[in-house]
């Protein structure tokens, strides 16, 4: 099976998986992270489309799928899988005990990787319109829930959804930092999450650099770690994907257990 599909993946997503046309930059432009693109035929027409634009990139179905894990490489869901459960094996839980709260979900792939071992409760949570409508197309029936929201302004509705659930897992992959997720977000979804929870998330090794710290990941890991509010159970770097131009893109994955809640939100 191609690196991009996944036994959850749709009959329809496989399908467009292979007949899409994508053209792509030469190698050696030197496109920073947040500029990468390519050039795909949808609709009757050829699109240049950004990575980080993700409603224009979830509008093209296997685009995602085709570009991010096929030509790039990536391999961060199967890398915190992997890591994962032997931790759960570990502590003496299962994979189906899981309950998972997943932030920055896209449309899917990280539940859809879950999945394959055995996790079967999933809520989503993205701030992008087009994510929920893509995970259903390309994932059917995975998640529960599917929330469109900020998650430091959540609607009522929204809130009493996920207050509707027990979580005792947050999955946040490939989405912190770059104008993603920022910190305040990512308090909101830890704070959701069980004492005791599985807390599971990957970063951009750069973005843990305390010298400079844009992202303002830095400090804050450092803070849930030196305060007790997060046990470390594992860290590792890894090779994320490639970069257009063929570059090895580095990642630290963490797995952790929550040990208590952030007393007040953070907001910078
Ligand atoms: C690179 S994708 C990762 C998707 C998925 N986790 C995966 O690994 O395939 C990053 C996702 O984070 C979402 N995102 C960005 N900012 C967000 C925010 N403030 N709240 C929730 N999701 C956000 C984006 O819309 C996008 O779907």
């Amino acid at each position: 099976m191609p690196l991009a599909l996944t036994d959850a993946c749709s009959d329809d997503l496989k399908t467009a998986i292979q007949g899409l046309q994508v053209a792509f930059p030469r190698a050696g432009t030197g496109l920073d992270q947040d500029e990468e693109w390519v050039v795909v035929y949808h609709d009757g027409e050829w699109q240049k489309i950004r990575l980080h634009d993700y409603n224009d990139l979830f509008a093209v179905p296997g685009l995602y799928e085709k570009w991010v894990y096929d030509v790039l490489g990536c391999r961060s869901p199967q890398q915190v899988r992997s890591l994962l459960l032997p931790c759960l094996q570990e502590a003496g839980e299962t994979p189906a005990s899981l309950s998972v709260l997943d932030l920055g979900a896209g449309n899917g792939y990280v539940v859809g990787v879950l999945a394959e071992a055995g996790v079967n409760r999933f809520v989503g949570v993205d701030i992008n319109p087009n994510a929920a409508t893509a995970a259903e197309r390309d994932r059917p029936g995975l998640y529960e829930d599917f929330i469109i929201d900020d998650l430091t302004d959540l609607s009522n509705e929204h809130a009493s959804i996920l207050d509707r659930h027990s979580f005792n897992c947050l999955t946040c992959v490939a989405a912190l930092g770059f104008g993603d997720i920022p910190p305040e977000v990512f308090v909101e979804a830890y704070n959701r999450i069980d004492n005791g929870g599985w807390i599971v998330f990957t970063i951009k090794s750069d973005f843990l650099d305390d010298d400079d710290d844009r992202s303002g990941f830095s400090g804050l890991i450092r803070h849930m770690l030196q305060s007790n509010l997060l046990e470390l159970v594992t860290r590792q770097s890894f090779e994320h994907r490639k970069s257009s131009d063929g570059n090895a893109l580095i990642y630290d994955a963490f797995i952790g257990r929550k040990r208590c809640g952030f007393p007040v939100v953070i907001s910078r």
